[in-house]
């Protein structure tokens, strides 16, 4: 199998020390986020929000891609220009969410099935002319009392393995998310199990559809205790159990590992991304860089609440926890940072 042009974009998007922000939340996920700080649930406001967010000053120092939503790629920024075109501008490399959502899945109660290959080709061909030069899909993987079951994990897998192939078809870049979520009463060490299960079933999958690995990304979750568990470990330990369980099942050939946020607060996302690149970082095949939407965006949406009166102090928030994340995948983010 030949290396795809994709190879390059792949590469960019976790070249030095930069990340992608995935701003990328669905109307309904960003609606709840608007509700809980009283912000209007509006087309207007979400389009205003992901103005100021793309216009932050500097961003483009510390994060390398942004991943937008449907809504967003066919909206303007306040200045008239499309917001992939606005973007690409500010020298980021624009993105698109492309799945339809996790949906209960039939036969598995409690378990979820992400939908969206219908009709892809033809989506991903429009967004590839809209200026996306790569997609992301996202699973969703529950852990409780006997599940996930196999079910859930095959078709899961599977359907990002379809995902993946159509876009390299497409010209695009493959971000493929399975998230094992940090809901539960479950241990690290289950969370370790857990994801290396789904990564080997992922890259087993990838390998059947014939997708080029040079032209994907992985965006998992960190491997932590439930939220819910009476054990939760420090720092270093969440390092080495996620680099651990990433070295058994990620292939050398992807380019590089962004990895989600999940609901951790910002700083201990930094600090836990930080610990695995100071201990492993010269040591792996693959970059270790982040993909955070939360763990980013979360303290300038509190700053900002819908106010334009708000939105420098938003912008700096933003980019503060840009630059910590920055500074992870150096192995150089420190606590006094936050001060700053
Ligand atoms: P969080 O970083 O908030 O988990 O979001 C990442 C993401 O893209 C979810 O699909």
């Amino acid at each position: 199998m030949s290396v795809p042009p994709v190879t390059d974009t792949a590469r960019a998007l976790v070249a030095g020390s930069r990340g992608l922000l995935a701003m990328d939340e669905s109307n309904p996920t960003c609606n709840t986020r608007f509700s809980a700080l009283g912000i209007p649930q509006t087309e207007d406001a979400r389009r205003a929000y992901r103005d100021w967010l793309v216009s932050t000053p500097g961003l483009s120092e510390y994060i390398s891609g942004a991943i937008l939503y449907d809504e967003t790629i066919r909206q303007r920024t306040n200045a008239g220009t499309p917001f992939a075109q606005a973007i690409a501008d500010a020298g980021i490399i624009p993105g698109i969410k492309v799945d339809t959502g996790a949906k209960d899945m039939a036969g598995h109660f409690g378990e979820r099935i992400t939908e969206g290959l219908d009709g892809l080709r033809d989506r991903l061909a429009q967004y590839a002319r809209m200026g996306a030069r790569f997609a992301k899909w996202r699973a969703v993987i529950t852990v409780a009392d006997g599940i996930p079951s196999r079910g859930c994990i095959e078709a899961n897998t599977q359907a990002l393995a379809r995902y993946a192939a159509l876009c390299q078809e497409s010209g695009l870049v493959a971000i493929v998310e399975p998230e094992v979520l940090m809901d539960g009463t479950h241990t690290l060490e289950r969370c370790s199990n857990v994801t290396e299960e789904v990564l080997r079933a992922l890259f087993g999958q990838l390998y059947t559809q014939g997708v080029a690995l040079e032209g994907v990304l992985l965006k998992p979750n960190m491997v932590l205790p439930g939220l819910a568990c009476p054990t939760q470990e420090g720092v270093d330990e969440v390092a080495d159990a996620t680099v651990r369980c990433l070295l058994r099942a990620v292939p050398a050939a992807v380019p590089g590992v962004a990895f989600l946020s999940g609901g951790q607060p910002g700083e201990l996302a930094s600090a836990r991304l930080n610990a695995m690149n100071v201990r492993f970082k010269s040591r792996l095949p693959w970059a270790l860089a982040f993909s955070f939407a939360r763990a980013i965006q979360q303290p300038a949406l509190e700053i900002w609440k819908g106010e334009r009166a708000h939105v420098s102090e938003a912008q700096r928030a933003l980019c503060h926890r840009a630059r910590c994340n920055s500074a992870a995948r150096r192995g150089e983010y420190r606590f006094t940072m936050e001060g700053e």
